[in-house]
């Protein structure tokens, strides 16, 4: 049995899901029925951040999401970090300080920092371990990652002292 059409918005571009099944997840409809494969899918239980994407400004892991649900939410996903002009900061941040680690976690990490820095361009170490407790690594460890926060908030203060 199929689901009604429905549409979802990702990255600015509206999408038709013509023929979903019912209960699919978002993350399943992103990598599987419209292309988008920088959402990982590791753990499909919400454990591990892979997945991550923002519903309207807010992280979200994928793999809980109903699919149909986010229908008239802005969904964006790693693939609409970057825009027209280059890399994300964030994403610049990562390739600089040299955090790009593996491709797993990497993506839903830049997702989750990237929505922290625009609620929060000047995070403390705390809030910082908080945003990202969800994206886990299970192998290497966070030292760089937290580097490239730092610079990423860095680059934000000194663009908003220039302003
Ligand atoms: S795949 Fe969604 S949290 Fe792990
Ligand atoms: S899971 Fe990606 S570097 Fe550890």
């Amino acid at each position: 049995m199929s689901t009604d059409p429905y549409l979802l918005r990702v990255n600015g571009t509206d999408h038709r899901v013509g023929d979903g099944r019912p209960g699919e997840s978002l993350l399943w409809v992103l990598r599987e029925r419209l292309g988008f494969h920088g959402s990982k899918n590791a753990c499909e239980e919400g454990e591990c951040g892979s997945c991550t994407v923002l519903l309207d400004g807010q992280t979200v892991c994928s793999c809980l999401v109903l699919a149909e649900s986010a229908t008239g939410c802005e969904i964006t996903t790693i693939e609409g970090v970057a825009d027209d002009e280059g890399l994300s900061d964030v994403q610049q941040a990562f390739i600089d300080t040299g955090a790009v680690q593996c491709g797993f976690c990497t993506p839903g990490l830049i997702v989750s920092i990237g929505a922290l820095l625009d609620s929060n361009p000047d995070p403390d170490d705390l809030t910082v371990r908080e945003a990202i407790s969800g994206n886990l690594c299970r192998c290497t460890g966070y030292g760089r990652i937290l580097e490239a926060v730092n610079v990423a908030a860095a680059g934000r203060r000194n663009e908003g002292s220039a302003a």
